[in-house]
């Protein structure tokens, strides 16, 4: 995430409820500086007004950031993930790619956002988490490197192997550079390839035949589909990805089924056409949304009966597994009927 959703830029423009407003302006930061990191991204350095510590955070987690619309009061609600340095804990870092052709949220960064502005944020959260391995590959495309930076820098902590392919169209365009010099980058961990030099990357020849190492990938779908076409290696683990848009999904047309808010015992038919959000705001039962495409993870719900059919571009296979959480804004149920934490 470095554009809107960190990265990708491409996301959370949905229509949000007053809930959602109010969760992402959980807080405020004010922004201390802004400035030009490559050519169109911008890094902010957000700080408490009064100067105090803010949410711990660890690698993979992003923030909401509620960025000035283009003449409307209220604003657009953003996902960034944070790619500064997780000890010093009284400021946020965020690169952000300026997309014009997305949906508003990086535009306003880069045009509408000065420094010593306030703006309201939530979170952090972290659906990206980064686990526990022998050693890592990281695959960055474009800003997709932001989630990376903090991860490598832990690994670098730990003392732990780790090596990083970073794609993007031109060196120009990369965001992060002198950060992955400083850690470790001039020690052949870093390759850099740049589409405009080195025409298309040989992507498969980075794929590990061994297990114990752990890839952890961020930047566009065309990439992440690759990567995680890999698989995982025999007695590995499969690529983490994070995606700044929803995956195309090919599952098998919807059908009907049976939502129980549990807390209220409100309860909607979930048509085929229509969302499990849409369907209990029906009922008035609000659940708060941001992206609707399962890729930013503010809708995370918990399910307490049922079995969820999973569309969402979050959760990892074993997490699917467990079935005790669900992203209602996109995700439904295989089960007749299901029950969730509301
Ligand atoms: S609103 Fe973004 S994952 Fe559901």
């Amino acid at each position: 995430m470095g554009g809107d959703l960190g990265g990708g830029n491409a996301v959370i423009d949905r229509a949000r409820s007053a809930a959602t407003e109010r969760r992402a302006s959980a807080g405020t930061l004010r922004v201390a500086r802004k400035r030009v990191v490559a050519e169109g991204v911008v890094e902010l350095t957000l700080v408490s007004p009064d100067g105090a510590r803010l949410p711990d955070w660890a690698p993979g987690a992003h923030i909401d950031l509620v960025v000035p619309a283009d003449g409307a009061d209220a604003g657009l609600v953003r996902q960034y993930s944070l790619c500064g340095d997780r000890w010093r804990p009284a400021e946020y870092r965020i690169m952000v790619q300026r997309e014009a052709d997305g949906r508003g949220g990086s535009v306003a960064i880069h045009d509408r956002v000065a420094e010593g502005d306030a703006l309201g944020f939530g979170g952090p959260r972290n659906h990206f988490r980064m686990a526990p391995a022998a050693e890592y590959l990281f695959v960055a495309g474009g800003i997709g490197i932001t989630p990376l930076l903090p991860m490598i820098d832990q690994a670098r902590r730990l003392q732990q192997p780790w090596r990083l392919l970073y794609l993007g169209r031109s060196a120009r365009r990369l965001a992060g550079l002198a950060e992955l010099a400083e850690l470790g980058g001039a020690e052949d961990r870093v390759a850099v390839h740049a589409a405009d030099e080195l025409g298309r990357a040989d992507l498969d020849a980075w794929r590990p035949a061994d297990p114990a190492v752990r890839v952890f990938a961020c930047g566009p779908n065309r990439l992440l589909d690759a990567v995680e076409a890999w698989g995982a290696p025999p007695g590995g683990l499969a690529p983490r990805v994070e995606r700044f848009t929803a995956q195309v999904s090919a599952g098998a047309s919807p059908s009907a089924f049976e939502v129980v808010a549990a807390h209220s015992g409100a309860t909607a038919t979930v048509d085929a056409g229509e969302s499990v959000v849409d369907a209990l705001r029906r009922v008035g039962v609000d659940v708060i949304t941001s992206c609707a495409q399962g890729v930013c993870g503010t809708c995370e719900t918990g399910v307490l009966a049922g079995d969820p059919d999973h569309r969402d571009s979050l959760l990892d296979d074993a997490e699917r597994a467990r079935g005790d959480c669900m992203f209602p804004c996109v995700s439904r149920s295989r089960a007749a009927r299901l029950v969730l934490d509301l």
